[in-house]
């Protein structure tokens, strides 16, 4: 008999939320502040750093790019402090996707956790991608090994201007061009960084801390060491010749992506080991802590260099190989492949729980999403699985592409939380909040607007794609998760 479909716009009460988290398998607490903000870190800084500033400043924001990154992380504040009520309030897996099943119905809650793949899964298979180029370029400058071109590089590219895509191809050593195949780098780091991730959450947080260690002393040397070559007349003028104060806020649009991740630590709520506290003070930690050094950065690199003659691949490499300082190049590059590597580590890891958090209300088949490896306590089948999906992405996708659609699905995913820290004030005016957003509804309204405006400058293509995404989304509700949901259906009978 085929089951019955339950009724999407059911909303799950946060007691039985709370009372889930009393029972059934559960991830280790092993996570402290320091963990977790690093964990926020590592997601968040990466390719939007090292790679897009250089498009959007010449594109967009010329030395007003350091007012766009002011301007994204405001509306990233925003979110950030309704994630911290949310993430105290109900500290189980799933972030915003538990968020909205609580607040808005189901249908809205597939809709967000399917919404956050493209945050998570689709941005580390950009993020692969971009991590590949890099370690060609270290290969090839330090160890002075040439990796054959076709394996490097997708299949496909896009070009970002026109909206166009086109097939890649590449200059091989005999100087012929060929077709690229795919991106065997892409792959391996998915592979090695799936391993980790199988093998134990508190091994995962301790490689990330290194990784992160690392990224930011080489972003502090960067900052250091290019401040003494910055002529301020290149900050003048500081807004965009042709974009003017136009340019800040669609600057701030595309390097959004940049931001991405530090809401991640929300999906860590199950493996805190004091939830109340430490998730706030590591959303909140790592949102300022990435945002004063992407300002930083911005100064420096706008200052060192006019802005039209950025280079748009590698920006701060190709700055400071203008300024004769060749050896700081290779060391961005490390910086570049240890920020890349721990937000594809974190991207995933957050990805498996949300996955997991799905499962256990039916959306997706809890015997595969919802398995917990007995010995090393992870989602092992769902981590392996979205690191072959990342691997496959990185190996066959390009970067440019992703990134937009990446930004408008998370807006979209910040939108959702700053409507349901309102709404569950009214709601569930009672439950105990340890962390409370201050200056309600201010800060919730503020959260709309800001992240509303940056979805909004990100273009009606990037809207098209997301809806597509959606729609996609929407088919695999309709035909199988409804049907397998568990609320307001009667538990089934044991044997
Ligand atoms: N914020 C992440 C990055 O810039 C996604 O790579």
């Amino acid at each position: 008999m085929k089951p019955r479909p339950s009724d999407p716009f059911a909303k799950k009460s946060i007691h039985v939320l709370l009372d889930e988290m009393k029972g059934g398998e559960r991830l280790e607490r092993a996570l402290g502040p320091v963990s977790l903000t690093a964990l926020g870190v590592g997601a968040t800084i990466g390719t939007g750093i090292y790679v897009l500033t250089g498009e959007v400043a010449r594109n967009y924001a010329g030395p007003s790019l350091m007012l766009s990154f002011l301007l994204a992380a405001i509306g990233c504040g925003f979110a950030a402090l309704c994630y911290s009520e949310l993430a105290s309030m109900v500290p189980v897996a799933g972030s915003a996707y538990t968020y909205a099943y609580a607040t808005l119905g189901e249908v809205f809650a597939w809709i967000i956790g399917w919404d956050l793949v493209l945050e998570y899964a689709i941005s580390d298979a950009a993020v692969a991608n971009g991590w590949s180029n890099y370690f060609v370029d270290l290969m090839q400058n330090v160890f002075h090994w040439r990796i054959d071109p076709r394996l490097v590089a997708a299949p496909w590219d896009f070009e970002v201007e026109s909206g166009s895509f086109y097939w890649k191809t590449v200059t091989l050593a005999s100087g012929a061009s060929a077709q690229a195949w795919f991106n065997l780098p892409a792959m391996l780091v998915t592979a090695a960084i799936t391993v980790v991730l199988v093998i134990g959450i508190k091994e995962s947080a301790r490689f990330n801390v290194g990784m992160v260690v690392l990224n930011i002393g080489i972003i502090l040397t960067i900052i250091c060491v290019g401040s003494t070559h910055v002529d301020s007349s290149n900050w003048r003028p500081f807004l965009h010749e042709k974009k003017g104060w136009m340019g800040v806020a669609m600057g701030a649009a595309h390097i959004f992506f940049a931001y991405i991740g530090f809401d991640s630590i929300s999906t860590h709520a199950e493996e805190a080991k004091n939830p109340q506290r430490d998730l706030t003070i590591g959303i909140l930690g790592a949102l300022t802590i990435c945002t004063v050094l992407y300002v930083g950065i911005a100064a420096v690199l706008t200052g060192m260099i006019p802005y039209k003659q950025i280079n748009v691949d590698a920006p701060l490499a190709a700055a400071f190989q203008s300024k004769g300082l060749a050896s700081a190049s290779a060391l961005i590059t490390c910086g570049v492949l240890a920020g890349m590597t721990s937000t594809i580590l974190v991207g995933n890891l957050s990805q498996a729980r949300i996955l997991l958090a799905m499962s256990r209300d039916g959306m997706l088949p809890h015997s595969f999403f919802g398995a917990i490896h007995e010995r090393f306590k992870t989602p092992w089948k769902s981590t392996i699985l979205v690191g072959v999906i990342v691997g496959l992405g990185g190996a066959l996708a390009p970067l440019k592409f992703l990134a937009d659609l990446v930004s408008v699905g998370t807006l979209f995913a910040f939108l959702i939380v700053c409507g349901a820290v309102l709404i569950l004030r009214y709601t569930s005016p009672k439950i105990h909040r340890p962390f409370r957003v201050p200056a309600l509804p201010f800060v919730a309204a503020m959260g709309l607007l800001v992240n509303g405006g940056l979805l909004f400058w990100l273009g009606k293509d990037n809207w098209i794609r997301l809806f597509v995404w959606l729609a996609v989304g929407m088919l695999i509700y309709w035909r199988y998760s409804r049907y397998h949901t568990h609320l307001g259906k009667p538990a089934p009978e044991s044997p």
